[in-house]
């Protein structure tokens, strides 16, 4: 064991104010802890994701990360739930009054062992047919679903996929899942939002992954359905946005873009109206995630202001042949790029891509 060698961190007295603060010794961050008469120091640097333990909060003999609410013993750096994971924890002395610490770590920091999260893998596109996925975001009773004008035309688009063009293809309803509201760790800092998103690691239970599964793995194109709600699309649809942070951020804090050669498209439906300033928001959010568009990339339907009589939306929206054909369009146009963009990257044979042909438009 090596002789330590002895850092002044301050006055006993004055460090003995503070439950937990942080410190900087050289290029060494440390979470100097007291309470019941006992100083602790461990590093402060979270295995986690890197969180500044010291500005985190004490819950009895824990310290909780301010980043994800990871505990880590004070005095031992052990982490509460992880096996053996730990912080490094290092050696005090006080002597003449003062504080002092000793860099070498009495334990070092050992981070978790578990199997990495399923969404960590590589990116890469499965050969196969072009894949579409439709994702209806309205909002409804579960026990007594109503018909949603939006969700059937996203069923007409789906059809035509598969039944045209010979994609295959996903339906997801939002409203089927259970889902965690976004708890902004952006907010805290651009690093704490992370890939994964934080609570689909955290919680098996959240059912948003197979959105992710689905949009960042599986789809060659998106086709997103939502009603109109006081001008703006539905609440689910920012639910579900809100989550995505997590997907653009990537380019943000790792330059890192998760979404390649993928194609969305929309389909808005509502009462009244506002429909440019809903695709408009839709467009800007998707683009940014690294969605490509087609021409002409939403289709959408609404009676305008003064339609109140909604039986008679629904009536109209059942029967009518030009938004079917419109939803059809909006596919094909989808699918036509999405395979564009596909033959461009990868300019080899129909055997090599799984069989996967130029679809019929
Ligand atoms: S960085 Fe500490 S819990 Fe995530």
């Amino acid at each position: 064991m090596s002789t330590p060698q002895w850092h002044r961190l301050g006055v006993v007295a004055e460090l003995k104010k503070q439950s937990l603060q942080a410190l900087q010794v050289g290029a060494v961050p440390i979470a100097l802890s007291y309470g019941d008469g006992r100083f602790g120091a461990i590093l402060g640097t979270c295995i986690h994701e890197g969180g500044p333990l010291g500005e985190g909060t004490l819950e009895h003999d824990c310290i909780v990360c301010p980043w994800h609410g990871q505990m880590f013993n004070r005095l031992t750096g052990a982490a509460a739930e992880e096996g053996s994971a730990a912080v490094a924890r290092f050696q005090l002395k006080e002597e003449g009054g003062d504080l002092f610490i000793d860099l070498e770590p009495v334990t070092p920091s050992q981070p978790a062992v578990k199997p990495a999260h399923p969404l960590t893998r590589a990116i890469e596109r499965a050969p196969g047919p072009l894949r579409v996925v439709g994702l209806s975001t309205t909002a409804m009773n579960r026990q007594h679903p109503r018909f949603s004008t939006s969700e059937h035309l996203l069923d007409v688009a789906l059809a035509h996929a598969r039944e045209a063009c010979g994609a295959e293809t996903r339906l997801i309803k939002l409203n089927d899942l259970s889902f965690r509201h976004c708890e902004g760790y952006y907010s805290k800092g651009a690093d704490t939002c992370t890939w994964p998103c934080t609570i689909t690691q955290q919680d098996p239970a959240d059912e948003l992954l197979a959105v992710y599964e689905a949009l960042v793995f599986w789809g060659d194109v998106i086709l997103v359905g939502t009603p109109i709600r006081w001008g703006a699309p539905g609440s689910l649809y920012f639910k579900m946005i809100e989550r995505m942070n997590c997907i653009q951020n990537q380019i943000t804090i790792a330059n890192r873009v998760l979404i390649r050669n993928k194609v969305a498209g929309f389909i808005i439906t509502g009462g009244q109206d506002n429909i440019q300033a809903v695709a408009g928001m839709m467009l800007t959010f998707f683009g940014e995630l690294g969605f490509q568009f087609p021409q002409f990339p939403f289709i959408a339907h609404s009676r305008g202001w003064t339609a109140e009589d909604m039986e008679e939306n629904v009536k109209q929206v059942r029967v009518s042949a030009e938004l079917r054909e419109g939803a059809c369009a909006l596919t094909a146009r989808c699918l036509a790029m999405a395979d564009g963009l596909l033959r461009a990257e990868q300019p080899v044979t129909s055997t090599e891509r799984g069989g996967r042909k130029a679809h019929p438009i």
